[in-house]
């Protein structure tokens, strides 16, 4: 039989793939947008003839728009709170508005299926590494990692309201009888990934300096030098502004994340999982491996570091170990760095 599942957060990255994946499926899928003065369905335009796929307008953040979403939508199997104000160093900015939609949101959609006697439907959360902040434990190695048993240090609005909308699933689980899982998930990145995360900028700016040396100094002529950014008769191509390259982050591919998604509300029993690469590097690795794809082996002259990009907290070490998923779920990664870079740089 056809399953129906909501989907919040779809005009974002990983609601995209998700929709994706559960259509191949052969799901129903409902996606939950919310209003803007603008179109921001970029990356699911491709599903608008689809008859499987249906757009609906709500808001997380607001409890009758909530209320209203499982009201109109009956018989609903699955629901994947994917929705969130999801940028780390604008939640420093909006920290209010990002408790509103990151945390309470969660608690919105839990509390009205409770309320509506829903407790049947399956209930999956985008919990986050960021959670873990400056927390890690050291394994026979030596080597630092995160997994379900280590303790939370949040070290962002962000992650804290990520970490109480974690707690919220678990307490909906004991307390109700949920059927709801919060996936763990380290940074994921792809072609669908916002243009203010740290990844994709990189990628852009490369693509962009790309296209701007073909145009000034002529197809296959690139230089790549650092002093031809600012050369005297052209306009000057902006460097790229970043901050702080030395935090590390485990970073996995978009595509492969949003199949633990899915895997976990299959499973019998609700649970938590981390899903990861269990590989690390800094943001200056980033630059070394996207740089050295285009053939550009000396990168320090072309980027600036920007105090604006620094956080007033920063989480230094992010590295997973998802030993559980792959054994409960069978769930493992296809994309290493090398590989995800690749698929961004080419897109
Ligand atoms: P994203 O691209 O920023 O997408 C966030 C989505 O949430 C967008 O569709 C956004 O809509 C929507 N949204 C924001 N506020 C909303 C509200 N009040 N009501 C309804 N929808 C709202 O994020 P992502 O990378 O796909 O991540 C998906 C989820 O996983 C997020 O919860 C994120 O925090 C979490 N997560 C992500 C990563 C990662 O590395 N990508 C890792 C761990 C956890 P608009 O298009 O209107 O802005
Ligand atoms: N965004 C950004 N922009 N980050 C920069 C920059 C810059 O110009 N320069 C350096 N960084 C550093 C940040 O300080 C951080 O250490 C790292 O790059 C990654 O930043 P983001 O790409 O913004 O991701 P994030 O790790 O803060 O958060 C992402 O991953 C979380 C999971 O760990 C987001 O997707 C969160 O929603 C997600 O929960």
């Amino acid at each position: 039989m056809t399953k129906k599942a909501i989907i919040t957060g779809i005009t974002g990255q990983d609601g995209s793939h998700l929709a994706d994946l559960l259509l191949e499926k052969n799901y129903e899928v409902i996606g939950v947008a919310r209003r803007c003065s603008v179109d921001t369905t970029q990356r699911i335009q491709h599903l608008s003839y689809n008859n499987n796929f249906k757009l609906i307008e709500g808001d997380i953040a607001d409890v009758s728009s909530v209320i209203n979403i499982f009201k109109d939508n009956d018989n609903v199997d699955e629901v994947y709170n994917l929705a969130a104000q999801s940028h780390v160093a604008t939640s420093f900015k909006q920290p209010a508005l990002t408790w509103d939609i990151t945390g309470k949101g969660c608690l919105n959609l839990l509390q009205a299926l409770l309320d509506l006697d829903l407790r049947s439907v399956r209930f999956y959360q985008a919990s986050s590494s960021e959670m873990f902040g400056s927390s890690y434990d050291v394994n026979e190695h030596g080597e630092k990692y995160q997994n379900e048993e280590t303790k939370f240090m949040p070290n962002s609005p962000y992650a804290i309201s990520k970490c109480a909308a974690h707690h919220c699933v678990r307490l909906f689980r004991d307390a109700y009888a949920f059927h709801a899982s919060s996936g763990i998930l380290f940074n994921h990145e792809g072609p669908r990934r916002g243009e203010n995360f740290v990844t994709q900028k990189i990628v852009r700016w490369i693509k962009n300096y790309q296209r701007w040396t073909d145009k000034v100094v002529g197809r296959g002529k690139r230089t790549y030098d650092a002093d031809n950014i600012y050369s005297e008769n052209q306009e000057p191509f902006p460097k790229l502004r970043l901050g702080n390259l030395d935090a590390y982050r485990d970073w996995g591919y978009a595509g492969d994340y949003v199949k633990a998604m899915w895997m976990m509300l299959q499973q019998d029993t609700p649970e938590d999982y981390v899903i990861c690469t269990g590989e690390t590097h800094t943001i200056r690795d980033f630059l070394n491996i996207a740089f050295a794809q285009v053939g550009i082996n000396d990168w320090e002259g072309m980027v600036v570091i920007d105090p604006e990009f620094y956080r007033p907290c920063e989480v230094d070490y992010l590295r997973g170990d998802c030993s559980k998923a792959r054994k409960k779920l069978g769930w493992s990664h296809e994309y290493n760095l090398e590989r995800l870079v690749k698929l961004m740089l080419n897109a």
